[in-house]
């Protein structure tokens, strides 16, 4: 589908993710004709630019993150309704200069009213810009126009406990009716996460099998090898709990153990993650079921790299986590029992994010003990990124005289299977606010529900000190390896 005639507001226009991101995924969807002819695009920062400055600045970043060859005719048409409105958030003015400006768009370039406010700013101005919207008459149509649409886009973090959460959509709530609110988890936009969907339910094999009858327990992980060079000011005090459990490995779990929808409608969609994150809980003693750690300087893929405390920006005695695990527990019929355990962590081994279902062994092997020494736990593994697929590891006769059993893999790599190509997460999550299609976009209620899971954690880990330290390049700290032994279990080395 292609989006109909709108305009995108983009405040905090001049961050990483602004350039990295949000200028290359509109390019790249004006280049596959998915944007109206007329489609405009703000930004408003503190910045002292022109538009021309501004048209400038994503000129650069299209040219060098975007996905798709550029185009002279296509950054020509886009570049016509490139603005900038320079101001800060509390600066009543430059938001009556935003809304003359999108006012002209609207009569000049034909956006038609309908505008989506990006807020990719810190959490701390959630509530001014929110507020400054309403004061400008921009948070809702005008009564005249009633088919008109505003919808704001909200980056995580999405608070940083449950009670600021709540607060938060509280605030964004009181402005923008929920059907507008637009909570970007870029993981929903990447297609192995969509996956994960189509291959639970257009297919009778795995199904029947997707439960504690069959599955022993269940390994999310999300690896970086990256560190936080540079991210200090955002990272400091927030770790990687807040940053990637709360909200990307919580969606996983969400997918991975929720029941069928009755239909694709974001309504059917939605109520189904609402119902199996309620019936999500950390499992405790948390001494033993978590772990969290920190990374020092190490090497990485040859190179010396530094640990977190020497990389600038963090407080010397910065408790923040860099690595962090936990064990929850699904209490529904199909999965008790079953622990998932969510792992995430910088600096690590290599790249690599999956979701891996480890099931039982055979209830009887009648071989000589010998023939399966090598034979593990059957596993179906979501290879979210970077190399897409899906894997399937079972037991194989080893080729000879005897009957020995080896454990192989049959793979699926999305490389092979498709000529089409995946479009950036952001790319898909944008066109989607552009159509008001909210299915892959938490509610409030998921939002909430993630972090009443985190939450006992964190206050647990707040109560108890230091994170323990880890070397870069490594698969973190030992306190994980031990969190899994003791339950006769180990983490997978992707
Ligand atoms: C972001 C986190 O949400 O996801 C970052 O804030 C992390 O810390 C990033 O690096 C990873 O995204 P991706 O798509 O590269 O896995």
């Amino acid at each position: 589908r292609i989006a109909g005639p709108s305009g995108l507001v983009i405040f905090g226009v001049t961050g990483d993710l602004s350039r990295k991101k949000l200028m290359p995924a509109i390019y790249d969807l004006a280049n596959r004709g998915l944007l109206p002819p007329g489609f405009a695009l703000v930004g408003f920062a503190r910045r002292d630019w022109a538009d021309q400055d501004f048209m400038q600045v994503v000129h650069e970043a299209v040219k060098e993150h975007a996905r798709t060859p550029f185009r002279q005719g296509v950054w020509d048409q886009l570049a016509e309704g490139i603005r900038f409105v320079q101001g800060t958030f509390d600066d009543d003015v430059a938001f009556d200069t935003l809304a003359t400006t999108l006012a002209d768009l609207d009569r000049d370039r034909g956006t038609g009213g309908n505008h989506a406010f990006y807020l990719s700013v810190p959490p701390s101005a959630f509530t001014t810009v929110v507020n400054q919207l309403k004061r400008a008459g921009l948070a809702t149509p005008p009564t005249e126009h009633p088919g008109q649409w505003r919808r704001v886009v909200i980056e995580k973090p999405f608070g940083h406990d449950l009670a600021s959460a709540k607060q938060l959509n509280k605030t964004v709530n009181e402005v923008f009716p929920e059907e507008s609110v637009f909570r970007i988890d870029h993981y929903l936009g990447k297609e192995t996460v969509q996956n994960i969907l189509a291959l639970r339910f257009a297919n009778q094999l795995y199904e029947p099998i997707w439960n504690a009858n069959y599955v022993d327990h269940v390994q999310i992980t999300m690896a970086e090898d990256i560190g936080l060079g540079g991210r200090a000011g955002y990272y400091d005090g927030i770790g990687a709990a807040r940053d990637v459990i709360q909200n990307h490995l919580l969606q996983l779990l969400a997918l991975t153990a929720m029941e069928e929808p009755v239909s694709f409608r974001p309504s059917d969609l939605r109520a189904e993650k609402v119902k199996v994150l309620s019936a999500t809980r950390p499992l405790a003693p948390f001494a033993e079921t978590t772990a969290r750690g920190q990374y020092t300087g190490g090497w990485q893929g040859g190179q010396k790299v530094p640990g977190l405390l020497e990389e600038g920006g963090f407080a010397q005695d910065s408790t923040t986590e860099t690595y962090a695990a936990i064990t929850c527990e699904v209490n529904t019929r199909r999965w008790a029992g079953v622990p998932f355990y969510l792992r995430t962590g910088k600096r690590l081994g290599r790249r690599v994010t999956e979701v891996a279902v480890v099931f039982k062994r055979a209830p009887h092997l009648p071989f000589d003990d010998t023939a399966t020494e090598e034979l593990g736990q059957n596993a179906l593994v979501v290879r979210v990124q970077p190399d897409e697929g899906v894997t399937i590891r079972f037991g194989s006769k080893v080729p000879g005289n005897t009957m020995e059993v080896r454990d192989v893999t049959m793979d699926f790599g999305y490389g092979h299977a498709f000529t089409e190509s995946s479009p950036e997460a952001y790319e898909r999550l944008l066109l989607d606010v552009l159509l008001g299609e909210p299915s892959l976009f938490p509610k409030n209620d998921e939002v909430e529900l993630s972090w009443e899971i985190l939450d006992p954690v964190l206050r647990h880990w707040g109560a108890d000190g230091a994170p323990e330290k880890y070397k870069a390049g490594t698969w973190g700290p030992t306190s994980a390896n031990d969190m899994l032994a003791r339950t006769g279990r180990h983490w997978r080395r992707p």
